[in-house]
């Protein structure tokens, strides 16, 4: 790929700005945790695996900042950096998973001086990177045999390598698709009110040569309806034990109409986007945001001033529209409640 979403670069983590894109491709670097806190609230970096990443990178810069005379204290400032990273954003849940990670690796690892384990998080850290994107990889390699040859597929928000490490998780199947020869094009949902699938998905395919057409949110009924779309591959924020997806708002919508229309609706996610701790997507915290997202676009006001608004930046799928969830380690149909456990414990 042709962009780097983020990298561990000189000490300082390194993220394209994606509030810029697609206009212009801007490097941010951040040397301090909390800079790196901000970049993840104010969406310079979005997308699941993606936050989690920087999460990671962010309590590794954390590590260097931290005071510390005693491992006792250098533990306990640490659980402070992981509390900022964890009140950025509610939803996705790599981020929780992230951090409980680098906790865990911290702990186990305060025998030596706390300089060793500082170069130990960051390794962790570069390690989740590295990993997530073979994870992607794997997802594509699995989800690439549901595609058809000559498939139109239809996806929501940006679930790609802007997303995560790289690859991504549902373009990643179609970049798979793609890669392996078949001859497909994809319609984008612009998705309002971020503009992820306009700005973001749009440009990394076109990047890549991927055909893509976009559309206003409204219109994917439109062509379900007429036969135009094959199937549809979203991403995913936190699939609860029951298979229940939460995924960028306007995905529900678009699940209801592929089952209406006779579909397959496809969820493309890494084991670590799973919550078996949820027995049901009805316990998957919405994240709430800004209004001015909803009443401007790219800084004009497109809504009378003061009007009320409401802006939930997810949705919950139930499961029982979810034709598969495509995972590093397979795809899992049919009883999910029963299928996720069995897959996180292979
Ligand atoms: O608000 P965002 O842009 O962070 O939301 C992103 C999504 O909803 C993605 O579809 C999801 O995180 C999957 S990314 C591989």
């Amino acid at each position: 790929m042709s962009f780097r979403t983020i990298e561990w670069r000189d000490d300082k983590v390194v993220m394209i700005d994606q509030t810029r894109l697609p206009g212009e491709e801007v490097y941010c670097e951040y040397a301090d945790y909390k800079s790196v806190a901000e970049a993840i609230r104010g969406m310079i970096i979005r997308g699941a695996p993606a936050i989690g990443v920087a999460a990671a990178m962010g309590i590794a810069l954390g590590a260097r900042e931290i005071i510390a005379d005693t491992h006792e204290s250098f533990l306990r400032q640490l659980d402070n950096v992981c509390d900022v990273m964890a009140r950025t954003r509610p939803t996705a849940v790599n981020l929780f998973w992230a951090i409980e990670r680098m906790k865990r690796v911290a702990a186990e690892n305060c025998g030596g001086s706390l300089d060793q384990v500082r170069e130990i998080l960051k390794a962790e850290a570069i390690r989740i990177e590295e990993e997530d994107l073979e994870l992607c990889k794997a997802i594509g390699r699995h989800g690439a045999t549901l595609i058809p040859e000559g498939a139109t597929i239809l996806t929501h928000c940006n679930a790609g390598g802007l997303a995560t490490a790289g690859y991504g998780t549902a373009l990643g199947v179609i970049r798979a698709a793609h890669e392996g020869g078949k001859k497909i094009q994809v319609f984008a949902d612009e998705t309002r009110p971020w503009l992820q699938g306009a700005r973001l998905t749009a440009w990394e395919l076109m990047k890549d040569g991927i055909p893509v057409t976009l559309i206003a949110d409204n219109m994917a009924g439109f062509f379900m309806k007429r036969g135009e779309i094959t199937c549809c591959v979203v991403g995913a924020d936190r699939i609860a034990a029951n298979g229940d997806t939460a995924n960028k708002i306007g995905t529900y919508s678009v699940a209801v109409l592929a089952r209406e229309n006779n579909i397959p609706f496809y969820v493309a996610a890494p084991t670590t986007t799973f919550d078996l701790t949820l027995a049901s997507g009805d316990e998957i915290p919405i994240e709430e945001r800004h209004s001015r997202e909803v009443t401007h676009l790219q800084g004009f006001p497109v809504a009378p001033e003061g009007v009320r608004v409401r802006n939930p930046a997810f949705d919950v799928t139930p499961a029982r529209y979810i034709s598969g969830i495509i995972t590093e380690k397979g795809v899992v149909t049919g009883d999910f409640l029963k299928e996720l456990r069995t897959l996180v414990e292979s």
